[in-house]
């Protein structure tokens, strides 16, 4: 085979066969084929696109460039989630103990911020001595004896796909449903899960704006995990505005705790009820038709009884984290400014913009513009009005956390066009639009 012959193939509009797509995928994956005929394969995918049965072959291909994790020694049938990547999006925190604590065990490789989003990652490292480079003999060990793991991803994980997200991204290809669905599925598929909830964010704050684009992916996604042999469930979630009320690494982790002891804001506590109870129903293989609901239930109460955040301090202990944090979220990170920022006018809360927040929490320095930036665990904003809230003139609309006075200042600007107000009542933002269930899920 030939990388020139591929190439023209895709360019021309033809579909590839499962052994040209497997044969480029080993061969860029090995160095034999250079990146230039990578780039330009992949902006002939972009615009040609792929039909089902590529892409399924696509993020096989791209599952098996590297080690998978086999965690089939030490759960017998494993779940897993992923969410596309939102702001204040502190869910993973919530459901992974949540799920364990049900008896279900959670080995989750999650990823960093890049961008608008923050990773899971990053707002665990605001936990001290909180190691998430573990080894797959440190995985398997600990979810047998703690049943839970949440870790960075290991370096041999779809390593393909890093190497093509890198081309993707100073090529203008990213944004292609079927490169980021194989993309996303290739890692989930080599993280050992046999059943997968995926959270797919709409709206200002997300990659896909719209609910239409968001089911496309979610559909492709379904489709992947399906063909892969795995139970999958799609939500399709808002992300207009932040999830929860925290944005920000250390100020994210505080707020964890909270919903795990039962509190916290209630669109957060809810959304992490709905993911935690389909994850929980596919570890179980539960179809019976109430099987969600009674799941849910049954999670609200590990929630309310302090069992799920017993798991999640059973976690950071077992990882080298400093518990104390946990037992007493004011020992995390704290910003040394923290100033309100106050509503001008009198009435509704009618947008409040999930990038507009997430920009001003990059300008404080929560997240990372290029990949090399560190992050302040301390910075962040928090929002005290969500869509729909009765806004009174000098009511709060944001706390802004800040260790720098300019950057703070400039944070301010940006808030200051986050929210509208609008005279007339607002209808509250839905928590989700829409689930898509794989017919064996
Ligand atoms: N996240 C991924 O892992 N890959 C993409 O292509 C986009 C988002």
């Amino acid at each position: 085979m030939r990388a020139t012959d591929i190439i023209e193939k895709k360019r021309d509009g033809l579909e590839l066969s499962t052994e040209e797509i497997r044969w480029f995928i080993e061969g860029f994956t090995k160095g034999e084929i250079p990146d230039y005929q990578a780039a330009a394969w992949l902006m002939a995918v972009f615009l040609r696109g792929m039909s089902k049965r590529e892409t399924l072959d696509l993020t096989l291909a791209m599952a098996e460039s590297g080690e998978q994790l086999d965690l089939s020694e030490a759960i017998e049938y494993a779940v897993d989630k992923h969410s596309t990547g939102g702001v204040g999006d502190k869910v993973t925190l919530v459901v992974a103990p949540l799920v364990a604590a049900a008896g279900v065990p959670v080995a989750k490789m999650s990823g960093r911020g890049l961008g608008f989003s923050g990773g899971t990652i990053d707002k665990l490292e605001s936990i001290a001595g909180y190691r998430v480079a573990l080894s797959e003999d440190e995985i398997i060990r600990q979810v047998r004896e703690h049943g839970i793991v949440l870790c960075g991803q290991t370096r041999t994980l779809a390593p393909a796909d890093g190497a093509l997200y890198a081309l993707r991204d100073v090529t203008g290809t990213v944004p292609s449903l079927p490169l980021i669905a194989s993309s996303i599925m290739s890692k989930k598929l080599a993280s050992g899960a046999k059943a997968i909830v995926l959270d797919v964010k709409v709206g200002a704050g997300a990659f896909m704006k719209t609910v239409e684009k968001a089911r496309a992916l979610a559909q492709i996604m379904v489709d992947i995990g399906v063909g892969a042999g795995r139970a999958m469930v799609a939500l399709l979630s808002d992300m207009n505005q932040p999830l929860g009320c925290a944005v920000g690494n250390a100020l994210e982790v505080r707020e964890a705790i909270e919903a795990l002891r039962g509190g916290g804001p209630a669109d957060l506590r809810e959304h992490c009820l709905t993911v935690a109870a389909h994850m929980v129903r596919l570890g179980r293989r539960d179809t019976r038709p109430d099987a969600f609901q009674r799941t849910r239930d049954e999670l609200a109460s590990l929630l309310d009884s302090g069992a799920a955040l017993a798991k999640f301090r059973e976690l950071v202990q077992a990882q080298g984290g400093d518990v104390r944090q946990v037992d007493e979220p004011k020992r995390l990170p704290q910003a040394r400014y923290q100033e309100p920022l106050y509503a001008e006018e009198n009435g509704y809360a009618a947008e409040v913009n999930a990038l507009k927040v997430a920009q001003a929490t990059l300008e404080l320095g929560a997240g990372r513009a290029r990949k090399t930036d560190t992050i302040d665990p301390a910075v962040g904003v928090v929002v005290h009005k969500k869509v729909g809230d009765r806004v009174a003139k000098g009511d709060p609309l944001f706390t802004v956390h800040a260790n720098d006075a300019e950057r703070l200042a400039r944070a301010r600007v940006i808030l200051a066009e986050a929210v509208t107000v609008s005279a007339e009542p607002q209808a509250p933002l839905p928590a989700f639009y829409d689930t898509i269930m794989a017919a064996s899920a």
